[in-house]
């Protein structure tokens, strides 16, 4: 089976993509918005594994992501901080604090320090959350869809710690600023899809223009 990647440079050798895709300016550096991108992420995972109606299979999945990302998010927020020219701030003990009330199983507390992170770091969506949904992004976000992703999203497999959830529903059910947000980490480095960065802003954005646009 052919890898996303070696999809992606067939979509663009024919020339379906990278089309005129304009330069889009940025308020946010490369590290604050993957900092900001990523807390939120984390905050949406908490309010997940707290719902009443996640089962334990997913409680686990859920558990293991927050775990996972945690690892990674004291350098990232250093990094973010520095590109802003923050003195660094002292996130030891708040990641610490998040580690502590996961482990406790302690979700209210949990959701309140991921809260406080999000607050302090907070997410722009500007360039991945398009205001115009063209019919130009629409046309790519769907063609996308369909070559890289429906494969695994659009018939989920529930019975799975961490399900491949139909993308559709999601943009329904999460706010805009969330659902930017798990499709920019979740297309870009996922250890289950393999998948390393491979779109630009304006695929992503046309991927959500496509997604809030219709339902499944
Ligand atoms: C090989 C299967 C596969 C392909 C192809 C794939 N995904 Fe995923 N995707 C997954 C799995 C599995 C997860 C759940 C990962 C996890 O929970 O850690 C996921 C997670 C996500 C998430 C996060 C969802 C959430 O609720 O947090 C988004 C967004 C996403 N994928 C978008 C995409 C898009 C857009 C494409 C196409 C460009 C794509 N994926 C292609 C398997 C795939």
């Amino acid at each position: 089976m052919a890898t996303v990647r070696q999809k992606l440079a067939r979509l663009t050798i024919a020339g379906a993509v990278f089309l005129a895709a304009p330069a889009v300016a940025f308020a946010q550096g490369e590290h604050a918005r993957r900092a900001a991108t990523e807390l939120l992420v984390l905050a949406g995972d908490a309010r997940r594994l707290a719902a009443e109606d996640t089962n334990d299979l997913h409680r686990k999945g859920l558990a293991d992501r927050i775990r996972g990302g945690l690892a990674g998010l004291e350098l990232m927020l250093r990094l973010a901080d520095q590109e802003q020219g923050h003195q660094p701030r002292p996130h030891g003990e708040a990641l610490a604090a998040l580690r502590e009330a996961l482990t406790a199983g302690d979700l209210v507390r949990l959701q309140s320090l991921a809260a406080d992170l999000v607050a302090a770091y907070p997410f722009r969506a500007t360039g991945i959350l398009p205001a115009i949904p063209t019919s130009k992004r629409l046309k790519l976000g769907r063609e996308l869809h369909e070559e890289l992703c429906a494969g695994c999203h659009d018939a989920p497999d529930l019975e799975v710690e961490r399900p491949a959830y139909n993308l559709f529903d999601e943009a329904q059910q999460l706010s805009p600023g969330e659902f930017s947000a798990r499709m920019s980490v979740g297309v870009r480095g996922d250890r289950v899809t393999g998948i390393d960065n491979p779109l630009s802003d304006e695929q992503i954005a046309s991927l959500v223009a496509y997604y809030r646009s219709r339902t499944n």
